[in-house]
């Protein structure tokens, strides 16, 4: 690529020969989620306190906010709303032949797996070499004209002058990436996973010849970049997600199980089989994708219980998006004040005002605190308790506060991975559902 010119160039015609080989045995496979502040990862600085990390947890999940509300009302394609640094899961994957490892975001957030490639023309710092495609024995590019380049959200898909097929996503926050689709080998190293029938699996790894992923070439974030991560993996629902790339081969399932904060153990994320999660307590909601923005996991809040108190929301078409990489939940002002409401009846402790914080309410802590039961109530009759580990954080030494916020912005709320902490939370694309069950995820 030796300039820019793509992005004047006007998009090609684009016919549709046959979309990539589905791979007919069922693989199953589990890789290890860190959390970008675990004593795990590499982005962990001990001198950082507790305290601090939860601040910047929140903040972070405003800023994702931010641009999901962006996308969701703006009408601009979901694909928009991308930025490193900015989920809080990592994971590792091998990239083509000889594999190159890439410690990348983990984001149900987004479709497009993206990793900064040579030659870059402006990428923000890491601290491994970016992937040079001239090095790898698999890879290919993506055609313009394929079927696979028309995955690609239309605004946001661009031909080369030789039939390359240039991806450009735009962010609400004056970050942006552009580069190239490429198909090259993904790898993942598997676990003691059981690997039965996998496609094509040596030594414990397990690899998917020809995924279709971004080499981004002119990246700008002007989010904090620690020189870490150097990609991202799209978990979203969307056709150029991973899942949706591995799709049958994986049942079209995955799962996750979120340790809490500062534990020692690693989260797990699981494909295929091993995703499934079964046994007493599991309950299932239907998991709805809007066509309008195929990339979010929805799922509908029919009520809220606090305490002795329930609340119904009305609502039944899908109001809230389950995601991993946004640290806090988000009702959206109705259901908020409800919650909010009866919250601080039950709690019973005043307010701590601080316009700065980025919560909605922390109280200082109280050794006798009488936390109320909350459950989520969700369609299809699953009922979901919240323990207050997965409601407060500690926030400095003696304030605790609610890890449910207002989104402010009608129609938008988000279910963040605080309130999904030791739950096994299973994604299941082909059967339509969300499935949970409470579990130590440290041992699961
Ligand atoms: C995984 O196995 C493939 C196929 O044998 C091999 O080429 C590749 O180097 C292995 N990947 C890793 C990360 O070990
Ligand atoms: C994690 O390990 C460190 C050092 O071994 C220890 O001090 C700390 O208590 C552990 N944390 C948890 C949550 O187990
Ligand atoms: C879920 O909670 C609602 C409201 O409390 C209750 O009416 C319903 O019976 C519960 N459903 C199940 C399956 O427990």
């Amino acid at each position: 690529m030796d300039s820019l010119v793509f992005i004047i160039l006007t998009l090609c015609s684009l016919s549709s020969p046959p979309f990539i080989k589905s791979i007919n045995i069922q693989t199953s496979f589990s890789v290890d989620l860190i959390h970008r502040d675990s004593p795990m990862s590499p982005f962990h600085n001990p001198s950082t306190s507790q305290f601090n990390l939860i601040k910047k947890a929140a903040f972070r999940s405003n800023s994702r906010l931010d641009r999901f509300s962006l996308s969701l009302l703006s009408n601009e394609s979901p694909e928009s709303i991308i930025l490193p640094n900015n989920g809080d899961y990592l994971m590792r994957i091998f990239i083509g032949t000889p594999p190159i490892e890439k410690l990348v975001i983990a984001d149900t957030g987004s479709d497009l797996t993206w990793v900064q490639c040579s030659p870059c023309m402006n990428c923000f710092p890491q601290n491994t070499p970016f992937y040079d495609t001239t090095k790898s024995s698999t890879f290919s590019n993506v055609q313009c004209d394929s079927h696979s380049c028309t995955l690609l959200p239309k605004e946001q898909q661009l031909c080369g002058k030789s039939n390359e097929c240039f991806y450009s996503y735009h962010y609400g926050d004056r970050s942006f990436s552009i580069g190239e689709l490429g198909f090259d080998s993904i790898s993942f190293g598997s676990s003691n996973s059981t690997l039965q029938g996998a496609n094509s699996v040596t030594n414990g790894n397990i690899t998917f010849p020809k995924s279709i992923f971004g080499c981004g070439y002119y990246n700008i974030f002007t989010s904090d970049n620690s020189g870490k991560a150097s990609g991202l993996v799209g978990l979203g629902a969307g056709p150029l997600s991973l899942i949706s790339q591995l799709g049958d081969s994986i049942g079209r399932k995955f799962s996750y199980c979120l340790v809490p904060f500062a534990s020692n153990s690693t989260s797990k994320l699981r494909f295929g089989n091993e995703a499934i999660i079964t046994g007493e307590g599991v309950v299932s909601t239907p998991l709805i994708i809007k066509s309008s923005t195929p990339t979010f996991y929805y799922v509908n809040l029919e009520g809220v219980t606090v305490g002795q108190k329930m609340f119904h929301t009305g609502q039944t078409d899908g109001n809230i998006i389950i995601d991993s990489g946004t640290t806090l939940t988000y009702l959206e002002p109705p259901i908020f004040d409800n919650f909010i409401t009866s919250m601080k009846e039950a709690i019973g402790i005043e307010q701590v005002e601080d316009s700065s914080s980025p919560f909605s309410y922390c109280f200082t802590y109280q050794p006798d605190i009488n936390f109320p039961r909350v459950a989520f109530h969700f369609t299809g009759g699953a009922n979901v308790t919240l323990e207050p580990k997965n409601m407060l954080l500690l926030y400095e030494s003696n304030l605790l506060c609610l890890a449910v916020v207002s989104s402010n912005i009608e129609g938008v709320s988000i279910l963040g991975n605080v309130a999904q902490i030791d739950f096994q939370v299973e994604y299941d694309l082909g059967g339509k559902k969300l499935s949970f069950v409470p579990s130590d995820c440290a041992k699961n």
